[in-house]
């Protein structure tokens, strides 16, 4: 029994057998136990994954308990300090920080690839003024496979870079029709002349009848957002892209089944349920009656943004966004009330011992809708932002999975709880 082996033993039977031990980079070794079936005749029992690694991968690390988060080995606060949103897109899927001749290409490539095809801009017309966005996004970006066949070869590295180019640089004049649409305005093209945050603010924002001028401001600070919400390990989104792409179904149907995933108030809907939490909350004096809420095991009501399935400490991405909503909206009384109510309401939660003891502190989710708000971007588009910013970390993590000497289609087998086996009985025999 080596110090790089685990042994399991079933006590059922009296067998034993050895599994290796994998050391990482970062972060707890993992016993690789793909051949427990085959060797002890058992399945092991995760619901949730709590415990339980799907793969290797070079991307992003994070550290739960410590509050750590790493770009390909970079902290997120020195790339949010000093990156931009496209640069942090070139460093997560060519794994390196770009020098001034690839960064030039790359904004090029994607300034070449920002429109969409025309037909493509018919799709709004069969939804809704006031269909979700999100499911405007399921379906648009998972057609844009119906535009691709030059490049659907999901094991040649020039389709599967071209893919990543495209998703990327149209995600946001798709994101921005869906508003549109919603509106009743005409859909706007994008303006190769802009920085990417800033030529999605315009297509969101100007209109054929006037001048617009982009905020700078808001700007630079959704460039930071798109950042924060680039990558982030294996999530649950980031999991169901995976788990498509592994069917070798072509990225962008495994996109949109990523867009779906992510679209839960559980995960990346939590950011739209934030503020309908606070405007339900409406007022500081409220705030210990949704803490009880939030406390009592007959009541569904979660405080929204609070909570991480990994980050048993501040998520980094949260520290950063709130010092940036205080920034940008200040903290003297009669600013955003959202703002002071949830200030107020972190500051309260945070000394309770309900979510101490459980180590839930604010996620991502908790301030960003703030600053979305404050830019003037409503409620319903908050994860459809998400899903532009995450769009890179998913193209990303299918790419490491596509080439992956080890993929196989991802199977999960279960434990069966269901009738034992049993006869049919014709219908007139039945009671
Ligand atoms: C994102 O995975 C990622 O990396 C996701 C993400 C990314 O970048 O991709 O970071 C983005 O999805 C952030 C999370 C956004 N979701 C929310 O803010 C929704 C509110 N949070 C919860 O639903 C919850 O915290 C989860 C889903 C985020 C995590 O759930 P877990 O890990 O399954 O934790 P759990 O449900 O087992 O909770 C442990 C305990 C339970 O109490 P007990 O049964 O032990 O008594 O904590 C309680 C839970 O009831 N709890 C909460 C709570 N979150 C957990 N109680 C009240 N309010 C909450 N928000």
């Amino acid at each position: 029994m080596g110090n790089d082996t685990v042994t399991v033993t079933n006590n059922a039977t009296g067998k034993s057998a050895e599994f290796p031990l994998l050391k990482g980079t970062h972060g707890p070794d993992v016993a690789d136990i793909s051949t427990l079936y085959q060797k002890l005749g058992i399945f092991t029992y995760d619901p949730g994954f709590k415990s339980t690694g799907s793969c290797k991968s070079a991307i992003t690390f994070i550290d739960g308990e410590e509050g750590i988060l790493l770009y390909r080995g970079y902290p997120i606060e020195q790339l949010a300090e000093q990156s931009s949103y496209p640069e942090v897109c070139y460093l997560l899927y060519y794994g390196e920080l770009p020098n001034k001749k690839q960064y030039a290409d790359f904004d090029k490539i994607m300034n070449h690839h920002s429109m969409v095809n025309e037909s493509l801009r018919t799709f709004y017309q069969g939804f809704h003024h006031n269909a979700h966005p999100m499911a405007i996004m399921v379906g648009v970006v998972g057609a844009l496979s119906a535009f691709y066949h030059d490049s659907l070869e999901i094991g040649d590295l020039r389709h599967q870079e071209i893919s990543a180019h495209r998703l990327i640089a149209k995600m946001p004049t798709i994101a921005a029709a869906c508003y549109k649409h919603s509106v009743g305005q005409p859909m706007v093209y994008p303006n190769n002349k802009m920085g990417y945050a800033a030529n999605f603010l315009n297509m969101m924002f100007s209109v054929p009848a006037d001048d617009y001028e982009v905020n700078p401001v808001h700007a630079r600070a959704l460039d930071l957002l798109f950042t924060l919400h680039a990558d982030h390990e294996q999530n649950a989104s980031t999991s169901t892209v995976r788990l498509a792409g592994s069917s070798e179904a072509n990225p962008f149907a495994a996109v949109s089944a990523g867009i779906g995933a992510l679209w839960g108030p559980a995960h990346g809907g939590a950011n739209e349920a934030v503020i309908r939490m606070l405007e339900e909350i409406g007022d500081a004096k409220n705030i210990d009656k949704f803490i009880a809420r939030a406390k009592d095991k007959n009541d569904t009501f979660r405080l929204m943004g609070f909570g991480h399935r990994v980050y048993k400490n501040y998520d980094p991405r949260a520290r950063i966004i709130a010092k940036m909503a205080k920034e940008m909206l200040g903290t003297t009384s009669g600013t955003d009330p959202l703002l002071e109510i949830s200030l107020k309401l972190e500051e309260i939660a945070l000394k309770d011992e309900y979510f101490i003891g459980r180590k839930l502190y604010p996620n991502v989710d908790f301030y960003s809708g703030i600053i979305y708000k404050a830019m003037g971007i409503p409620t319903n588009m908050f994860t459809v932002l998400f899903s532009i910013a995450r769009t890179i970390g998913w193209i990303t993590q299918w790419h490491e999975m596509i080439n992956d000497p080890q993929r196989s289609i991802g199977r999960p087998r279960q434990l069966y709880t269901g009738a034992a086996k049993r006869d049919y009985v014709p219908i007139n025999a039945r009671g």
